[in-house]
C-alpha cells in the first residue's frame, strides 16, 4: 500500500512521549543466563544495554507516562482524544486491550481505543491508520502508542534471541495542523516469511510443543531487513516526489546497528542525519520508531520544516514507512 496525503488534509505529530523500564541490562548480565559476550553482542548488533520491566509491570504501566508526557507536550487532556490506537504484541493481556485500559487510565472517555498488531512495524501502521482516520474526519485528536515488553515473551536461555531485545513505549497526539505533516506512508507485509519470527501457542492455532516464546531465523530475518528497509523508504521518497538528499532526519527501525548501517549506506544518507539509540534500548519493538524520534527530539534534530523519514520492519513479514514534515516546535 502507498499513498500521499491528501490535498488539504495537514495531519501532523503535534505532541511526543516516552518512557522506558528503570531496569538497565548491560551485556555482561546476559552471559549469566546464556553463553555470549558483551564483545560478541557488540560486535554482532551495537547493542550495550536495554530496560528490563519489572515483574510488577504490564505494557500499560509503561506506557502512561509516555501517553501523558505526549499529551502534555499537545497541551491536551486526555478527554481531548477521539481515537487511542496501541501498537503492541505484548498487551497487558488479550483483552481487554490495553488501548482501552490505557484510555481509561488517562480519561478519554468514550474514545475509539483498541490494540494493533504488526510486530516490530507496528507503530507505522498505527501512526498510517491514524492519519487516515483523521483526513477523513472521522476522528480529531489521536493518540498513538508504540511500547512492548519483549522480555516477557523472550526464552530467557535462547542466545539468539535473548541479546537482541529490550522494552520500552512512545507516544505521539496527531492532530489537524495548517500544513506540513505528514507527506505520505509506504506499508506492506510478506506473510509467506512469517515463520522467520514468530510466537507459536500465542494464538488460536495449537501446536503439541509450543513454549510461547520468540522463534527467529536470525540470517533471513537480516536479509528481509536489509532489503525492505531501503525499498520502502525509497518507493515513499519517490511517491512524494522528494529524494534522499531532502531528508534531515531518518528513523530506521532499532534492531541492529549493522541493518542499520547497511541501510542507511545503500540509501545514500549521511550518518549525521540517522538516529541510533539500538546500543540503549536494544529492539524495543513496537516502542522503537517512537523512542528513537523522542530522542532526536532530545537532542534537537526535530525542528519545525525539518524532513522526517521513519522506517520500520519486522514480525509479519511487514513493513512500513512514513515520511513527514514536523511542524512542532521543540518542546
Ligand atoms: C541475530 C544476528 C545478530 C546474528 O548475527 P550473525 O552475524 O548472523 O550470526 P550467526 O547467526 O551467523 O551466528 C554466528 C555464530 O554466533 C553464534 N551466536 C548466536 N548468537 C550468539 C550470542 N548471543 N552470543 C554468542 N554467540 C552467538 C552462533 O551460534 C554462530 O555460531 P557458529 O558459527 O558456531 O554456528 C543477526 O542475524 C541479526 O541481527 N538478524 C536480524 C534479527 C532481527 O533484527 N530481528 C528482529 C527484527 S524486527
Amino acid at each position: 500500500m502507498i499513498g500521499v496525503a491528501q490535498e488539504g488534509a495537514s495531519v501532523s505529530i503535534t505532541g511526543l512521549g516516552c518512557q522506558v523500564p528503570e531496569r538497565v541490562v548491560r551485556n555482561d548480565e546476559l552471559s549469566q543466563y546464556v553463553e555470549t559476550s558483551d564483545e560478541w553482542i557488540q560486535e554482532r548488533t551495537g547493542i550495550k544495554e536495554r530496560r528490563i520491566a519489572a515483574e510488577s509491570e504490564a505494557l500499560s504501566d509503561v506506557a502512561l507516562p509516555a501517553a501523558r508526557a505526549a499529551l502534555a507536550q499537545a497541551g491536551l487532556e486526555g478527554s481531548d482524544i477521539d481515537l487511542l490506537i496501541v501498537a503492541t504484541v505484548t498487551p497487558d493481556m488479550a483483552f481487554p486491550s490495553t488501548g482501552a485500559i490505557l484510555a481509561d487510565r488517562l480519561g478519554a472517555v468514550d474514545a475509539a481505543a483498541y490494540d494493533l498488531s504488526s510486530g516490530c512495524t507496528g507503530f507505522m501502521y498505527a501512526i498510517a491508520q491514524a492519519y487516515g482516520m483523521l483526513a477523513a474526519g472521522l476522528a480529531t485528536r489521536a493518540l498513538v502508542v508504540g511500547g512492548d515488553l519483549l522480555s516477557r515473551i523472550l526464552d530467557w536461555s535462547d542466545r539468539s534471541t535473548l541479546v537482541l531485545f529490550g522494552d520500552g513505549a512512545g507516544a505521539v497526539v496527531l492532530e489537524a495542523t495548517p500544513g506540513g505533516g505528514f507527506l505520505g506512508f509506504e506499508l506492506g507485509a510478506d506473510g509467506a516469511g512469517g515463520m522467520h519470527l514468530w510466537l507459536p501457542g500465542s494464538g488460536s492455532r495449537i501446536f503439541d510443543d509450543a513454549d510461547k516464546h520468540v522463534k527467529m531465523n536470525g540470517r533471513e530475518v537480516f536479509k528481509f531487513a536489509t532489503r525492505v528497509l531501503v525499498r520502502s523508504a525509497q518507493d515513499v521518497l519517490a511517491r512524494c516526489g522528494a529524494t534522499i538528499d531532502d531528508v534531515d532526519v531518518y528513523i530506521p527501525h532499532q534492531a541492529n546497528v549493522r541493518i542499520i548501517e547497511h541501510a542507511t549506506k545503500k540509501l545514500g544518507i549521511p550518518s549525521e542525519r540517522v538516529v541510533i539509540n539500538v546500543d540503549r534500548y536494544g529492539n524495543t519493538s513496537s516502542g522503537s520508531i517512537p523512542l528513537a524520534l523522542a530522542d532526536a527530539e532530545a537532542d534537537g534534530r526535530l525542528r519545525p520544516g525539518k524532513l522526517v523519514l521513519m522506517t520500520g520492519m519486522g514480525a509479519g513479514l511487514s513493513w512500513g514507512s512514513a515520511l513527514i514534515r514536523w511542524t512542532k516546535e521543540a518542546a
